[in-house]
Formats: structure tokens, C-alpha cells, sequence
């Protein structure tokens, strides 16, 4: 894919998580509601502004694939970019077919205008159909809006 340049706000900066962010990390995720397992710092990104993390986001491996996990912007910052340039960044970060799963209507807009697109459980990897299993539950069960979505990339 060819390289994006991100647009942040002055100040901030994108990196590589370190374990001193793993208690920023993990209060972003609980305060987002979102799966507050597998967060290792090793595999996350970070936003730092003016000294704090104010968003983050993870690539999970998986056996021949990754998921895009964990995105969250600190609501103060939503609305200016953040999101936008972590989900950019994992994109060319990642090594292996993509995917992602995502709760409601407007999340799969927003994740559609990167080259994301919803597909099917069954079109999934072994690997991640386990780890996606309880959305789909959720999905066929409570008829929760869950999507799974795979990066198939920006037609020209
Ligand atoms: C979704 C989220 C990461 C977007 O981050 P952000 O920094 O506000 O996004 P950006 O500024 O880059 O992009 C803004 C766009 O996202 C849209 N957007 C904002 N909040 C959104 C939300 N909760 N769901 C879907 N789209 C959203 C805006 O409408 C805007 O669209 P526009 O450019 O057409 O006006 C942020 O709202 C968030 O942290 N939500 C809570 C956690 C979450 O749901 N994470 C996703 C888990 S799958």
C-alpha cells in the first residue's frame, strides 16, 4: 500500500506503546466499553499529547492473520483526526490479511472510507473465527448490529 502521511495536531505525536503506557492503555479500552483481553502493550500504538496518551489502537496476531483492535480516542480529541490517523498507520503496519469487528451503524462508515468491507464469519480464518465467535452470538442471538470487516484496500 502506498504510505499515508498523517495529519495530527500540533503536539501530538504517534508511537509505539512502552509498558508505562499499559495503565493509560488499559483505562482508554475499559472507558470505550471495548475487549479489555489480549492487551499487550508490544502490539499497540499510541497518540501522546502534551504528555498524555490520548488514543490508541492494536494489531492482535493471529495463525495467517491480524485484527485491528482497540481503537480508542480519549472524547475530548475525538472529532480532530486521531482516529483516523492510528487506523492509517495500523493499515501500513500490518503484515498479514486484516480484519476487525465493530458494534452499531457508524462504525463500519467510518471504517469503510479506509478500504474496509463486511464480510461474512464464514469468510474468516480459522484462527479468528473462535475470537469473533461471541460477536457473532451476539449478533444472531440479541440482533446486535456487529460487523466483521476485512482491509481489502481503496479502489482507484
Ligand atoms: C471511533 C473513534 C475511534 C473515532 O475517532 P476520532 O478521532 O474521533 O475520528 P476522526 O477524527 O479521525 O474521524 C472523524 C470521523 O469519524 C466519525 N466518528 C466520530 N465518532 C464516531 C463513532 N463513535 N463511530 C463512528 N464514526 C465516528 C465522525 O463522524 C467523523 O466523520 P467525518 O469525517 O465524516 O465528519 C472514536 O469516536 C472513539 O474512540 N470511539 C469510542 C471507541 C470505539 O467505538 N472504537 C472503535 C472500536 S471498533
Amino acid at each position: 500500500m502506498t504510505e499515508v502521511s498523517l495529519l495530527l495536531p500540533m503536539g501530538c505525536s504517534l508511537r509505539r506503546a512502552c509498558v508505562k503506557d499499559m495503565g493509560s492503555i488499559r483505562k482508554l479500552v475499559l472507558s470505550a466499553k471495548l475487549d479489555p483481553t489480549q492487551l499487550r502493550w508490544q502490539q499497540f500504538w499510541v497518540i501522546e499529547c502534551e504528555g498524555n496518551i490520548v488514543a490508541c489502537a492494536q494489531l492482535r496476531n493471529f495463525s495467517g492473520a491480524q485484527e485491528l483492535g482497540s481503537l480508542v480516542v480519549a472524547p475530548t480529541w475525538r472529532d480532530r483526526g486521531l482516529g483516523t490517523a492510528l487506523t492509517q498507520h495500523l493499515i501500513q503496519q500490518a503484515t498479514a490479511p486484516l480484519y476487525l469487528e465493530c458494534l452499531g451503524q457508524r462504525l463500519p462508515k467510518f471504517y469503510s472510507r479506509f478500504g474496509f468491507v463486511p464480510i461474512s464469519g464464514q469468510g474468516l480464518p480459522q484462527s479468528l473465527k473462535f475470537k469473533f465467535a461471541v460477536g457473532q452470538l451476539a449478533r444472531i442471538i440479541l440482533r446486535l448490529p456487529v460487523e466483521i470487516m476485512q482491509y481489502q484496500g481503496l479502489r482507484k
